[in-house]
């Protein structure tokens, strides 16, 4: 049998997770899954909240810095909060591990139940991005991750507001950001929504997308694509 280790529990991690209501042993059942991820939580990032700095947050979860207890990197630790509507993170760890097959989202590292490990993006949201460094290379990047999620049959519901959930780094490279609530196979794009999404931001009126996005929604292909982008004034150069 197999003892389980006693774990530190750190002061931040107690304040980072009592966003979510944790109790304590809620609190330690993160610390012993961080403990067999062998990753730290450590204060830092961008959201100043309860007292502590974090990389961000949302309903279902606490995003913390972390690093590994061996070696030099930086990743984010997406932790389950405790009064999420999820039970837990399984699905979104999946669906991120497909979407990264295709070179999409940020590279996972590793999971379990209620965290999920990967790299942290030092950028901004799409929306604050495009007021100050838009670049016509970017979106076409993100369009292309879209067509990449499509031929996987992998639908991010929440691209209609890319503003939250892509965020760009300072290399202009977007990253689609928050695998959880995907569906598979269905008949919706992600092409679509990013679409109408860029569409909004560079002020082109989205019902001029209409036809190319019934093309593309029927033939799903790179000269569709094209037309897609070439109806927001966007000349990307796809290749198939
Ligand atoms: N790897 C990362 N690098 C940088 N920032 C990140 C990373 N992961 C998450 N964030 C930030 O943390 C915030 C919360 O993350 P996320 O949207 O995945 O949480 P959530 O609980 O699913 O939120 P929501 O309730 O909006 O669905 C995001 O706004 C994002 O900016
Ligand atoms: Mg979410």
């Amino acid at each position: 049998m197999c003892a389980v280790p006693s774990v530190a529990v750190t002061p931040f991690l107690g304040r980072a997770l009592s966003i979510g209501g944790a109790d304590w042993e809620y609190v330690r059942s993160i610390a012993l899954q961080l403990y067999f991820l062998g990753v730290e939580p450590m204060e830092g990032g961008p959201l100043y909240f309860n007292g502590v700095y974090l990389v961000g947050k949302g309903t279902n979860s606490v995003v913390v810095m972390c690093r590994p207890s061996w070696g030099g990197d930086t990743y984010a630790c997406k932790i389950r909060r405790r009064d999420a509507h999820r039970s837990d993170l399984l699905a979104e760890a999946h669906a991120l591990m497909s979407a990264n097959y295709v070179g999409v989202g940020p590279r996972l590292v590793s999971f379990t139940r209620d965290v999920v490990v990967y790299r942290y993006v030092d950028g901004v949201p799409l929306s604050e991005w495009f007021t100050s460094r838009r670049s016509e290379g970017t979106l076409c990047d993100l369009l292309m991750q879209g067509f990449k999620l499509d031929g996987l049959g992998l639908l991010h519901r929440e691209l209609t507001r890319p503003g939250r959930h892509v965020l760009v780094d300072g290399k202009g490279v977007p990253y689609i950001m928050d695998f959880e609530t995907v569906s598979w196979g269905s008949r919706g794009t992600n092409v679509a929504r990013l679409a109408v999404a860029i569409c909004r931001l560079l002020g082109c009126d989205p019902r001029e997308l209409a036809g190319p996005l019934r093309m593309y929604a029927r033939v799903r292909s790179v000269e569709a694509l094209t037309q897609v982008a070439r109806a927001m004034g966007l000349e990307c150069g796809f290749r198939a």
